[in-house]
């Protein structure tokens, strides 16, 4: 006899709103066609108010997913609705990812894992570093922060235009994390190994201040979460003054692949044919 599990077939959704951009089904649709997969991945887009019903249709199963990913503005809402978050999301308020089981809503982030798995690809050793530099405290900064606290980075400094927002994330995440005045950049840089820039500086064209990486210690790491362009203002500055630099691609990369374990199966690879699919997209 056939075994059903043969002829099984999964889809799976990315949400968000708007969603056209979104290069996710690119990447899963990659990996579908690598791994021989029958499933589906496409984007799905649901509006704010639309959300609540869309969570109700995985749980009854009329929506035919197995589970998918969800961006802005849903990650917060998706979160609070989901039957089961896990510990990850918990923490950050925020859910990237969802899957569907006996009819609950499972949630976690890879946002974080995504970060630290393009590090361990392109900086090995990275986490040596005791201190951290984060410029911004937006929704990515909370995913980074939680990231590089759990692979042991002692002191996490967050630097942020809106002060306010940075000593939340200090509240929110515990003794590592130091909320700083961006009068404190250089200051905090000179024990740091590793530089994070987690906004959107410089992506509108506006010029980006110029930023003294040469009170780092020269084997730090610079890296960027934005991956449009690849090489961001501040990386081309970090690169400029000798700095080994990361651009963001592979945190969305990486961050992708749990997902897609999760709907499909299997574990992807993220592969240097994938990185380049995605740059010739841009
Ligand atoms: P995300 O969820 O992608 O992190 P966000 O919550 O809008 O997006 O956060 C964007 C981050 O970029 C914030 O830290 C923001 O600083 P504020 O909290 O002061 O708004 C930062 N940012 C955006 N544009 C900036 C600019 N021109 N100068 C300095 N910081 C900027």
């Amino acid at each position: 006899m056939r075994d059903s599990r043969e002829t099984f077939v999964n889809h799976a959704f990315v949400t968000g709103y708007p969603i056209k951009h979104s290069r996710s089904p690119l990447i899963h649709g990659y990996w579908l066609k690598q791994l021989g997969l029958e499933g589906s991945y496409r984007a799905h887009e649901v509006s704010p108010e639309a959300f609540p019903d869309f969570i109700a249709s995985l749980k009854n199963g009329k929506s035919g997913y197995a589970g998918g990913n969800v961006t802005i503005p849903h990650k917060e809402l998706a979160f609070a609705l989901s039957d089961r978050p896990d510990d990850l999301s918990d923490e950050l308020g925020a859910s990237n990812t969802l899957w569907v089981e006996d009819g609950l809503v499972h949630a976690t982030n890879t946002d974080g894992h995504g970060f630290t798995a393009n590090l361990d690809e392109r900086a090995p050793g990275w986490d040596h570093c005791q201190t951290a530099v984060i410029l911004g405290a937006g929704g990515a900064s909370r995913a980074v922060i939680q990231a590089v606290r759990d692979r042991g980075v002692k002191t996490i400094h967050v630097v942020n235009r809106t002060a306010a927002r940075a000593q939340e994330l200090a509240d929110r995440f515990g003794p590592a994390v130091h909320a700083q005045p961006t009068e404190a950049l250089s200051e905090v840089m000179k024990d740091a190994g590793l530089f994070i820039n987690t906004t959107s500086l410089g992506m509108d064209g506006a010029v980006v201040p110029e930023i003294d990486f040469t009170t780092m210690k020269a084997d730090s790491i610079v890296t960027d979460i934005v991956y449009v362009p690849l090489k961001t203002p501040i990386l081309a500055q970090a690169e400029a003054q000798g700095f080994a630099i990361v651009d963001g691609l592979g945190m969305l990369l990486h961050q992708a692949a749990p997902g897609f374990e999760k709907w499909f199966g299997k574990r992807p690879v993220v592969d240097a044919t994938l990185r380049q699919i995605i740059i010739d997209d841009m």
